[in-house]
C-alpha cells in the first residue's frame, strides 16, 4: 500500500476587470487581430488595485476547501505558487493562511513562473507520501499585470491575473496507476535560459520589482520539445500511452503551443483543456484555473486520467498526472 495525494476539491477566483484584446489595441499599437492570430487570446482579467496576488489566492484556496467540505484549520500544508507574491516576505502562502483564519500547519511559497504550480504539487504530493502531511492545499495565484512593461506590446497582450487551488489528502491506495490521486510528477530546470525570460529587477539586483523581459520566439522553440520530453518520461515511468489519457490540461501560454501539445499526444481536441482564449497566460495559476473550469462544467469526472504539464521562466518545465 502506499499513500496517494487525492483530489478533494478545486477553486477558482478572476479579478473583477475584463479586459479585451480591443481595449488595449487603444493602449499599445497591436489589434484584435494580430493577438488572436499569433495565440488564441481574446481577453483577460486584469486585478485591481486592492485584488492582491494574496487575495485572490485565498479566494481560490477558500472554494477548494469548501467543495472538499473541510474546514481551513485542519490543513497540514499550504504551498503557493507565485511569482508576484504580494511582498518580498513574507510569503504570500502565509498571508492566505492568516485570510483562511488557519494558525496550524506549515505555509510558503514556490517560485518556478509558469511550471509553479506543478512544481507545488510535487512538493505536496511528496509530503503526503513521506506522512509529513496529511492534508494539503496547493494553490496558484498571480498578478503578472503588476509586472508588465504596459509600452511593450510584445509581452503586455499575453498575461492575465488569476488564482486557482487544489484540495489534496493522504489515502491509501494500491500503487497502481488506476488509484486515484496523485500519480506522478517530473520537475525540471535549465537555469542556462536565464534571458530568453526574466524580470529585470529584484530586492538583490536593482531595488526595484523590474518588469517582464521575452524573447517570445525562443521561449516558443523550447516550449514544445520541453514539454514533450516531460509528457514522454511521465507515461514511460507509469506505462502507460497517450490512450490512457482523459484530459490534457496544459499550461495556458498560448493556443498554437497548446495545440502542438495535442497533436503529438494524438489526442482530439474536445479532450484538451482551454482557457487561454478567455484568461490569457496567468502563470502559475493556469493550470489550476484550467482544471477548475473542466471539473465545473463537469467535463472532468472521477477516475478520469489527467495529464498537466507546464513550461516557464528559468527555464523551469515538467509534467503530472493525476487520477481525479
Ligand atoms: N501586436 C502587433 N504586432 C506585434 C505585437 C502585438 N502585440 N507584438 C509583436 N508584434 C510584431 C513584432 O514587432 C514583429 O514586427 P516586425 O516583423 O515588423 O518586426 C512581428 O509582430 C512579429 O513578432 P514576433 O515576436 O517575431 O512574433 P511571433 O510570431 O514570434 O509571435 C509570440 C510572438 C506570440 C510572443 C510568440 O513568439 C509566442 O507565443 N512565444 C511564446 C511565448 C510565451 O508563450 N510566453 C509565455 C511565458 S513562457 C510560457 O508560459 C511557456
Amino acid at each position: 500500500m502506499v499513500t496517494r495525494a487525492m483530489a478533494l476539491g478545486c477553486g477558482a477566483a478572476l479579478p473583477r476587470r475584463l479586459v479585451t484584446n480591443a481595449d488595449l489595441a487603444e493602449r499599445v499599437d497591436t489589434s484584435d487581430d494580430w493577438i488572436r492570430k499569433r495565440t488564441g487570446i481574446t481577453q483577460r482579467y486584469i486585478a485591481d488595485a486592492d485584488e492582491l496576488t494574496s487575495v485572490l489566492g485565498q479566494r481560490a484556496a477558500q472554494a477548494a476547501l469548501d467543495m472538499a467540505g473541510v474546514p481551513a484549520d485542519s490543513v497540514d500544508l499550504i504551498v503557493c505558487a507565485t511569482s508576484t507574491p504580494d511582498e518580498t516576505f513574507p510569503s504570500t502562502a502565509t498571508r492566505i493562511q492568516a485570510g483562511l483564519g488557519s494558525t496550524r500547519g506549515a505555509a510558503f511559497d514556490v517560485q518556478a513562473v509558469c511550471s509553479g504550480f506543478v512544481y507545488a504539487l510535487s512538493l505536496a504530493d511528496n509530503f503526503i507520501r513521506v506522512g509529513q502531511a496529511r492534508s494539503a492545499l496547493v494553490i496558484g495565484a498571480e498578478t503578472f499585470s503588476r509586472i508588465l512593461d504596459w509600452e511593450d506590446r510584445g509581452t503586455c497582450v499575453l498575461f492575465g491575473d488569476g488564482a486557482g487551488a487544489l484540495y489534496l489528502e493522504g489515502r491509501e491506495g494500491e500503487g497502481t496507476t488506476e488509484d486515484r490521486g496523485v500519480i506522478s510528477t517530473h520537475l525540471y530546470s535549465d537555469g542556462r535560459f536565464h534571458d530568453a525570460l526574466y524580470v529585470d529587477g529584484g530586492p538583490s539586483s536593482t531595488k526595484t520589482v523590474g518588469h517582464l523581459r521575452m524573447e517570445g520566439r525562443e521561449v516558443f522553440r523550447h516550449a514544445v520539445v520541453r514539454m514533450s520530453e516531460a509528457v514522454d518520461t511521465a507515461l514511460e515511468v507509469n506505462g502507460l500511452t497517450p490512450a490512457d489519457i482523459d484530459w490534457l490540461v496544459p499550461h495556458q501560454a498560448n493556443r498554437r503551443i497548446i495545440e502542438a501539445m495535442g497533436k503529438r499526444l494524438n489526442l482530439p481536441d474536445e479532450r484538451v483543456v482551454v482557457t487561454v482564449d478567455k484568461h490569457a497566460n496567468t502563470s502559475a495559476a493556469s493550470i489550476p484555473l484550467a482544471l477548475c473550469e473542466a471539473v465545473d462544467d463537469g467535463r472532468i469526472q472521477p477516475g478520469d486520467m489527467i495529464l498537466m504539464e507546464a513550461m516557464g521562466g528559468g527555464f523551469t518545465w515538467g509534467s503530472a498526472l493525476l487520477r481525479w
